[in-house]
């Protein structure tokens, strides 16, 4: 390549350079420029240098030197044209803050309805003298079953009822590509279908006297409708002394549905059964139209007394089982329970 041609070129593309650079309107558009022009890999200039290559010995220093001007050249009218953006793009923005203007107030969230619910349930039993205690959402068949005397054969524990755990030795038969025929291999651990596993737990603990309730998640294979979800919540009360009885019962109860929902709130009882009280009661409230049904209630069952080692003789307790959902529904009117799991933020932020 004959050097005058060299020199004319990188000159030639110093000039467009420097025109391209100071026409340019923003940060971005220059920054892509930049690369097509002074580029590493593949810029104008880098294949410029390639000439530099064939150039005739004797001609190759003066051709290298101007090469290197070229480039300071090329690289100070990018800096210039840099600065003169970025200069503006401050001044622009500077010339547009208005201290004076409303800040923008960012959008802070809160607690779930059903966790505010929760806290305020337990807020009332905590003056009522209850203490709240918390247990596994994952039990064992003792816990949700034997100790609260539902026996084997009762229905409650079928497993389409029941959202079974696969055991350790069916999971290792299941990974090791056998078949699983279910129920033919022990299978322990369930979620909870109910908070009355807790009244256990606590009582395998603690002697008399007791006054606990329990807030929290339980599970049950329900198809979703307006009054059923698969995972719902509950709040489990416990009371054991001596001469408890059944008045103390609906009047903690009433005394709490006022609470809660005012004074205008009607509670009844309905005789049921639950194998784990005796007498057992279905627990309606009338707040606005119509009764809801809220849960169970009853008087604990002597064989669940006995299986955790307390005295039916010398002791006597309450035990009940209402629904948070529920609840809290009632109180704002809420017609399908759905809408607490759709995460809606419409819905949600309401509360
Ligand atoms: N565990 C019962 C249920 O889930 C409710 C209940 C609790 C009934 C305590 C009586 C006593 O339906």
């Amino acid at each position: 390549m004959a050097l005058d041609e060299f020199l004319a070129e990188l000159d030639q593309l110093a000039e467009a350079a420097a025109a391209s650079f100071s026409q340019s309107s923003d940060t971005s558009s220059l920054e892509s420029l930049r690369v097509q022009i002074l580029g590493a890999k593949s810029g104008q200039l880098k294949s410029a240098q390639k000439g530099l290559g064939q150039m005739d010995p004797a001609d190759k220093p003066l051709a290298g030197k101007h090469f290197n001007q070229t480039k300071k050249r090329i690289e100070e009218a990018y800096a210039a044209a840099l600065e003169r953006l970025e200069t503006t793009s401050s001044t622009q923005e500077a010339s547009c803050f208005d201290a004076t203007e409303p800040g923008c107030r960012p959008r802070i969230g809160h607690l779930h309805p059903i966790t505010q619910t929760i806290q305020e349930l337990k807020d009332i039993f905590g003056r009522l003298g209850f203490s709240v205690v918390e247990g596994p959402e994952i039990e064992d068949e003792r816990h949700n079953f034997d100790a609260l005397n539902i026996d084997r054969s009762h229905p409650a524990r079928d497993p389409l009822d029941n959202f079974y755990l696969a055991s350790p030795s069916e999971l290792v038969a299941a990974a090791d590509g056998d078949d699983v025929i279910e129920g033919s291999l022990e299978s322990p651990w369930l979620l909870r279908s109910q908070t009355s596993t807790v009244q256990i737990r606590v009582m395998e603990e603690n002697p008399p006297p007791i006054r606990i309730v329990s807030l929290g998640r339980v599970y049950r294979p329900d198809t979703a409708d307006a009054t059923h979800y698969p995972m719902f919540h509950q709040i489990e009360g416990l009371l054991v002394d001596t001469d408890v009885t059944l008045a103390d019962l609906k009047t903690v109860l009433r005394i709490f549905c006022s609470s809660y929902l005012g004074e205008d709130v009607h509670v009844r009882f309905r005789p049921s059964f639950f194998p784990f009280t005796e007498p057992s009661v279905e627990v309606d409230m009338q707040w606005g139209d119509g009764w809801v049904e809220m849960g169970g209630a009853g008087m604990v069952d002597p064989n669940v007394f006995r299986a955790v080692g307390y005295d039916p003789e010398q002791v006597t307790g309450f035990a009940f089982g209402l629904g948070v959902e529920r609840l809290c529904a009632r109180r704002f009117g809420i017609t399908d329970i759905r809408e607490f799991f759709k995460n809606d933020i419409r819905f949600l932020k309401q509360f």
